[in-house]
C-alpha cells in the first residue's frame, strides 16, 4: 500500500463534511459530482481509484460512472502528473507564429514528447488546441496559468524560473509518482488508432488539428505557400464535411454566377 493509499481513509474523512455541503446544494446528489471530483483532485493531485470509488458511494452511483465523467473531462488527471503542466498551443495562428519551434524547445529541453513527464516528476508536457489568446500567439498555459508571447529564449526562461522555484505558478500537488507517459486518454486513442503517438499521423487535411497533426502541416504549408487562402481552406473543409453544407455553398456559387 502506498503512503498516498494509507493517507486516503483520513482525507475522505476530512473532505466528507465539504462534499455533504455540496451535494445538499443540489436538487440532485449526481449534480455534485464535478465539484467533488475537483476536491479531491486537489487534493491528491489527480484523482485515484480511491477517490473514484468514493465518489461514486456518497453520489449513489456506479464507479463507471464516475470514471465515464472523469475522462470526458481534460481537466481531471486519471494518473499522476509532474508538478508544473505546460500545455503548449499548437492551433494555426500559434502554428504561423513561431508554435513549431517553442514545441521543439520545450521537448528539447524536457527530454519529453507530447503527454510525457520528465523522469524528475516535475514536468508534464502537451501539445493543445486553440486557447482562445491567438492575438498573443504563440501561448500556452502553465498549471494553467496563461504565459503570452514565447519564443524558443522564452521556453529557456521559462523553465529555468521553474525547475529553480523563482516562478509566480504554484506546483500541483503530487502523492504519487508519475510515470513517464500521464494521460489515459493517449494510451486508449493510440490502441484503438484514433491517433497515433504524438497526434502525428493524422493523413486528413480536412481533419486538420495544428502542427501537432500531419494534417495541420499540410494544411499549414498550402496556406504558407498561399496554395490555398483562408476562405478557400474553410470553404474546402465546409464542402467535404457536410452535404448540407455542400449544398448552401453551390447554391451561394450559382447566385453569384447569375448576378453577373
Ligand atoms: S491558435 Fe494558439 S491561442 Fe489560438
Amino acid at each position: 500500500m502506498s503512503e498516498r493509499e494509507a493517507k486516503f481513509p483520513a482525507l475522505l474523512a476530512e473532505l466528507r463534511p465539504h462534499c455533504e455541503r455540496l451535494i445538499a446544494q443540489y436538487e440532485r446528489k449526481r449534480s455534485a459530482l464535478l465539484p467533488i471530483v475537483h476536491l479531491f483532485q486537489e487534493r491528491e493531485g489527480y484523482v485515484s481509484h480511491e477517490a473514484m470509488r468514493a465518489v461514486a458511494a456518497m453520489l449513489d452511483l456506479t464507479p463507471a460512472e464516475v470514471e465515464s465523467t472523469v475522462s470526458f473531462y481534460t481537466l481531471f488527471f486519471r494518473r499522476p502528473i509532474g508538478k508544473y503542466l505546460i500545455q503548449v498551443c499548437r492551433g494555426l495562428s500559434c502554428s504561423i507564429n513561431g508554435a513549431p519551434e517553442v514545441m521543439a524547445r520545450c521537448r528539447e529541453r524536457l527530454g519529453v514528447g507530447h503527454l510525457g513527464t520528465t523522469a524528475d516528476g516535475l514536468f508534464s508536457y502537451e501539445e493543445v488546441e486553440c486557447l482562445a489568446a491567438c492575438d498573443r500567439a504563440t501561448c500556452a498555459q502553465v498549471n494553467l496559468e496563461f504565459v503570452y508571447d514565447l519564443t524558443p529564449a522564452a521556453v529557456d526562461a521559462m523553465l529555468d524560473d521553474l525547475r529553480a522555484g523563482t516562478a509566480t505558478v504554484r506546483p500541483l500537488v503530487q502523492t504519487d509518482p508519475p510515470g513517464a507517459i500521464w494521460s489515459i486518454r493517449q494510451d486508449e486513442q493510440v490502441a484503438t488508432g484514433t491517433k497515433a503517438l504524438g497526434s502525428r499521423g493524422v493523413t486528413n487535411p480536412n481533419n486538420a488539428g495544428g502542427v501537432g497533426d500531419a494534417a495541420g502541416l499540410i494544411m499549414l504549408d498550402r496556406i504558407v505557400n498561399k496554395t490555398v487562402s483562408f476562405h478557400e481552406a474553410t470553404r474546402e473543409r465546409a464542402v467535404r464535411d457536410s452535404r448540407a453544407v455542400r449544398d448552401v455553398v453551390e447554391e451561394e456559387e450559382a447566385q453569384a454566377h447569375a448576378g453577373h
